[in-house]
């Protein structure tokens, strides 16, 4: 039996990350801060469903001797390295504790690796926000990276570590660059699962206005289930390697305001307000990703496109008038 161990299991990805290796007869063990083990309800939602299937190890992106133990103890076959402060806009309020936790937690979690099992396989959650201002667009693997905040920074920093992993100790040590995915799953403060939820509220009569940022940024938006079975095709290759994931289509805030405020039959210029103090420092405008290379070379392919996605989004939302009722 495979062992995987997934750093940052309470989030999106890793629930459906955890999942599919399940599925697939993994073992399958995750790294929580000890602040989320004392608080279950709130903090490890996503993964209450498989809680008696996963091995749950308390540790800190902080502190290079907590990995270390993890990685010694569960000597894992593959480990996915997905935990990282990935909010944008709070990347640019605290730039120090995101540049810390981002880059160093890398550093800490590959040298564990290549100190006590280099022979495990490492995936490392890059990020579309490396490509930032990007020159030309769609993006692909030689796009040259201009991130626009301290996270695009911090993970292009990250990337630039699994390569010199990759490179100078021979760990098989491979980088998705995901552009945006989503899902019902969504964390509250991101701009989609803001909207459906928005949405949603003002549909239930919870709410009568919705506070956003910059309407006119494009992204290319993915659903997060169809993403994780690329970071797992990575690491079955025969050769450690980077990667686009995406949709190759774009799409602005607005266009995804429209949509999900359709989809509760609502007109979203009765509720927006857009409000300047969102905006952010610096901001991305569009970002579009070719995803050619992991077709051909992975066979992978997306399965959900912008318009099933903001409906699914917004559907389980008007679902979940409990937690509705208990959002702020
Ligand atoms: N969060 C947020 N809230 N974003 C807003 C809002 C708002 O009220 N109004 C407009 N936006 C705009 C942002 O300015 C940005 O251009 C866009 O919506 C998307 O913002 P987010 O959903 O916060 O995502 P992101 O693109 O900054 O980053 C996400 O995707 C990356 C992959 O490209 C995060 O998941 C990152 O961790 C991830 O790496």
């Amino acid at each position: 039996m495979k062992r995987a161990l997934i750093t940052g299991v309470t989030g999106q990805d890793a629930s459906y990350l955890a999942e599919l290796l399940l599925n697939k007869g993994y073992e399958v063990h995750g790294i929580v801060r000890r602040v989320a083990l004392e608080d279950p309800v709130h903090r490890l939602w996503r993964i209450r469903h498989i809680l008696d299937k996963i091995t749950l190890h308390a540790g800190s992106l902080e502190s290079y001797a907590s990995i270390f133990n993890v990685v010694e103890k569960v000597r894992p076959d593959e480990c996915y390295h997905l935990a990282a402060q990935s909010f944008v806009t709070y990347s640019f309020e605290d730039a120090f504790s995101t540049l810390n936790t981002n880059i160093n937690g890398t550093l800490f979690v590959l040298s564990a690796i290549k100190e006590k099992v280099p022979e495990c396989r490492f995936y490392y959650a890059g990020s579309s926000e490396m490509f930032g201002h990007a020159k030309t667009t769609p993006q692909n693997e030689n796009t040259p990276f201009y991130p626009r905040s301290p996270y695009g920074i911090s993970k292009v920093a990250g990337f630039d570590l699994t390569r010199n992993f990759r490179e100078s100790y021979n760990l098989f040590a491979c980088s998705g660059i995901l552009f945006n995915h989503e899902s019902p799953r969504r964390g509250f403060e991101f701009v989609t699962r803001k909207i459906a939820i928005g949405a949603a509220r003002i549909k239930l009569g919870l709410d009568d206005e919705l506070r956003l940022g910059n309407l006119e940024a494009k992204r290319d938006w993915g659903f997060a289930a169809d993403y994780v079975k690329a970071m797992y095709l990575m690491l079955q290759q025969d050769d450690p390697d980077d990667y686009v994931i995406a949709t190759n289509e774009t799409h602005s805030v607005k266009e995804f305001l429209e949509l999900a405020f359709a989809c509760a039959d609502l007109n979203w210029k009765d509720y927006v307000i857009v409000d300047k103090q969102v905006y952010r420092p610096a901001e991305v405008y569009l970002l579009m990703g070719d995803y050619s290379k992991g077709k051909k070379k992975l066979g992978w392919e997306p399965t959900v496109r912008f318009e099933e996605l903001v409906k699914m989004m917004v559907d389980a939302d008007l679902k979940n008038g409990e937690m509705l009722r208990s959002h702020t």
